[in-house]
């Protein structure tokens, strides 16, 4: 899908920029400026397309000459990165213009012109340009019409910039704007959709920042004042302590908490942007656990430093509330965050205590390190009784049994719904943030029942991810549920075309566009 030449060349960029940009974009009818460098387009028969053509005319062909003899760039040959780049072009006031020869563009989906964002991003700041004018018409796509393929590039864009080096205080790379013209036929109607494109940007920008904020930084209490900051876009913020939950009887998730000097929180997020304010929401329920030492069940310290991104799941939700509200959805949902820190303590769980979950099914735990589904059944079963929710799609870091089944490529994906199940499926696909879908069965539930209690909070056979799951579905009533187990996808230690090693916000993109393809104003 990825060239492999694509890879390395997006890495040696990488390491070798010297600056960092931030973007801008602008958006211009189809006139020649002056004092930019060009980008355009040609196809893998070296065809200019759209403007290219008429730029190339007006340049005495100093484009097509460049692009038909340019040695290196006929060597190559991949789907989205080939390259040249054509110096002072006779007659035209750019000093340079770079030609991206594309593959079958005419069979791009959405994901490939993310794609082509995040290459022309890399390339351009590589080059350290500071002024830049895209000409996109021309990429004609069967599959997405002009303005969002225009869109999709730019978020790729976007999201292949982010960068955290808030605690560098030396080798930080400068950072520098970088404005952007597109200068297209149908300017307006891309800059009128401009804002959508920032808002899902903005919105996983803001889960990468809590995912890869350290975890004596980004604890319970901060991550709840992290989600209760979308109140100033229109959400309605409710947050419990652990004195609300106490008095709830939410032992469960309380329980996860016992080892830890931070409190613990369940934070709700409230958007309301369907016309009718009345209609049932959709709910997100994310696992946010600040960090995971096992508990009295300790982990093993080799590997223990990634456990600070076992909040992924409440990023994810925080994000795509926000994400949502920018861009005013036009849908009411429920983002809920379970916050604990699962930490060693004298009033820690022991393994074997049996604790009281807020839906009154009491729990045996064997395995403190099995804490992410106690912290997701009080959240769950709080948010289908108090919200009636349509359905509730939860994630969750919540096994390493599902990345040694799918690796770093397919989050699992549980549900007793074909049709959520379906919608999720497609909507990940779109986005290459795609799921692999796992069976429940009464046989699989058996295996977490407890000789003393309810239940036991790990199971007796070997699957691991689909007992975890089970477990879940007892505290899901007869709502229709999906849980996303992203522990393989959250977190990438490789550069990927549209994010940069880490915290990849792996779920903003595809439960967004999941929100958008199927409910909204429906
Ligand atoms: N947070 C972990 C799961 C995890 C593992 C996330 C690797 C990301 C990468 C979870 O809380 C956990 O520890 N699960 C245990 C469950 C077991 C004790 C039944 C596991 O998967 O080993
Ligand atoms: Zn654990
Ligand atoms: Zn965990």
């Amino acid at each position: 899908y990825i060239d492999i030449r694509d890879i390395l060349f997006l890495n040696y960029i990488n390491i070798l920029s010297k600056v960092h940009n931030t973007m801008d974009f602008q958006f211009k009818s189809l006139i020649t400026e002056k004092d930019h460098v060009g980008v355009v387009f040609c196809d893998s028969k070296n065809r200019l397309l759209g403007h290219a053509k008429k730029l190339d005319q007006i340049s005495k062909k100093s484009i097509s000459t460049v692009v038909n003899n340019d040695a290196s760039f006929q060597k190559r040959k991949s789907k989205t990165f080939d390259y040249a780049i054509v110096h002072t072009p006779a007659n035209l006031k750019l000093s340079k213009i770079y030609v991206f020869r594309l593959g079958d563009y005419s069979k791009f989906s959405v994901r490939d012109f993310q794609i082509l964002g995040g290459h022309l991003y890399a390339l351009i700041s590589f080059y350290q340009e500071d002024k830049v004018g895209i000409y996109p018409d021309g990429i004609l796509s069967k599959n997405i019409n002009a303005i969002n393929s225009c869109s999709e590039m730019m978020l790729g864009s976007l999201l292949a910039s982010y960068k955290f080096d808030k605690y560098k205080t030396v080798n930080k790379k400068e950072t520098k704007s970088l404005k952007i013209k597109i200068y297209s036929s149908n300017y307006s109607r891309i800059e009128k959709n401009y804002p959508n494109v920032v808002a899902v940007a903005e919105g996983v920008t803001m889960t990468r920042n809590l995912v890869t904020e350290p975890p004596n930084v980004m604890t319970p209490p901060e991550i709840a004042k992290n989600a209760a900051s979308l109140e100033k876009y229109g959400v309605e913020i409710k947050i419990l302590g652990e004195k609300e939950m106490t008095k709830l009887g939410m032992g469960s998730l309380l329980s996860v908490g016992r080892g830890s000097e931070y409190e613990s929180k369940l934070a709700i997020m409230k958007w309301t942007g369907h016309k009718n304010k009345k209609k049932k929401p959709i709910a997100f329920v994310g696992k946010g656990v600040s960090f995971d030492t096992g508990g009295v069940s300790l982990k093993p310290a080799n590997g223990m430093q990634e456990m600070k991104y076992d909040m992924g799941g409440s990023g994810v939700v925080v994000g795509l509330m926000k994400a949502l509200a920018l861009r005013k959805a036009k849908v009411n949902a429920i983002g809920v965050v379970g916050l604990v820190e699962n930490h060693i303590g004298n009033m820690a769980t022991r393994p074997s205590d049996v604790v009281t979950s807020y839906s009154g099914q009491t729990i045996e735990v064997l395995n403190t390190d099995a804490e992410g589904r106690l912290v997701l059944a009080d959240a769950l079963w709080y948010t289908q009784e108090q919200y009636k929710p349509e359905f509730m799609v939860n994630l969750a870091t919540l096994t390493g049994a599902i990345v040694v089944a799918l690796g770093n490529e397919y989050a699992g994906l549980f549900s007793n719904n074909d049709k959520l199940s379906k919608q999720l499926e497609e909507a990940g696909k779109i986005e290459d943030e795609k799921l692999w879908r796992f069976p429940l069965h009464d046989n699989f539930d058996k295996m977490i029942n407890s000789p003393i209690a309810d239940m036991q909070n790990i199971g007796t056979g070997h699957p691991g991810s689909i007992t975890a799951a089970q477990f879940l579905q007892r505290f899901v009533n007869k709502t229709p549920w999906a849980h996303l187990d992203i522990a393989g996808t959250t977190w990438t230690k490789s550069l990927l075309p549209t994010s940069p090693k880490g915290s990849t916000a792996f779920g903003v993109k595809l439960l967004n566009r999941f929100v958008n393809k199927y409910y909204e104003g429906k």
